[in-house]
């Protein structure tokens, strides 16, 4: 409607409508302050991956409660699919400036799918609402963190150690 208005209010005037839609076109790009990225490019450091989706996930699955509600099962439903979703986006690797060399790692590669299949056992266990299998997929789940930080970051396994 304001477009239309604009328009209209200006038709009587070419050189300002001229003006006008330049002006959109300019305006058009502070849509986004970035160009579109190619589908499969990171788009995120490997250490916000960690930090903001994988570890919150991870907090969550390994503190199941003895018996979950809904609203607590809904939670752990959650986190095994960010878990999952981190872990597909973390075998592209990301935008960090040694993330693309880790991420080329066979070994990087090999600890990231333990983790994922981990992942699945826990969403299975989340869905089928079996807390015992549950605790399982947890205990699978911690060996790839270590074992990849050991390789790849040595730093933080004390981190992990002195939580
Ligand atoms: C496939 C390899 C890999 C796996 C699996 C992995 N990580 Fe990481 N993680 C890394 C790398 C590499 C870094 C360092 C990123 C950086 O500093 O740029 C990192 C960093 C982190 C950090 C940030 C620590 C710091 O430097 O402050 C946390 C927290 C973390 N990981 C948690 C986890 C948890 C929890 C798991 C398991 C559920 C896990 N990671 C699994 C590779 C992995």
């Amino acid at each position: 409607m304001a477009t239309a208005r604009v328009l209209s209010m200006n038709a009587s005037r070419p050189g300002a409508l001229i003006c006008g839609l330049a002006a959109a076109v300019v305006a058009l790009p502070l849509l986004s302050q970035n160009q579109p990225p190619s589908p499969g490019e990171p788009l995120v450091t490997i250490k916000d991956l960690m930090e903001k989706t994988i570890t919150p996930a991870t907090d969550q699955l390994w503190r199941v409660p003895e018996t979950p509600t809904n609203a607590e099962w809904a939670t752990l439903e959650e986190a095994a699919i960010t878990l999952l979703a981190a872990g597909q986006v973390s075998s592209l690797g990301g935008t960090g400036p040694e993330d693309k060399e880790w991420a080329a790692q066979p070994a990087y590669q090999a600890f990231n799918q333990t983790m994922i299949a981990a992942g699945l056992d826990a969403l299975k266990a989340v869905r089928e609402r079996n807390t015992s299998a549950l605790l399982a997929a947890g205990d699978v789940l911690y060996p790839p963190c270590e074992g990849c930080h050991l390789l790849f970051n040595p730093g933080v396994t004390g981190a992990q150690a002195s939580e």
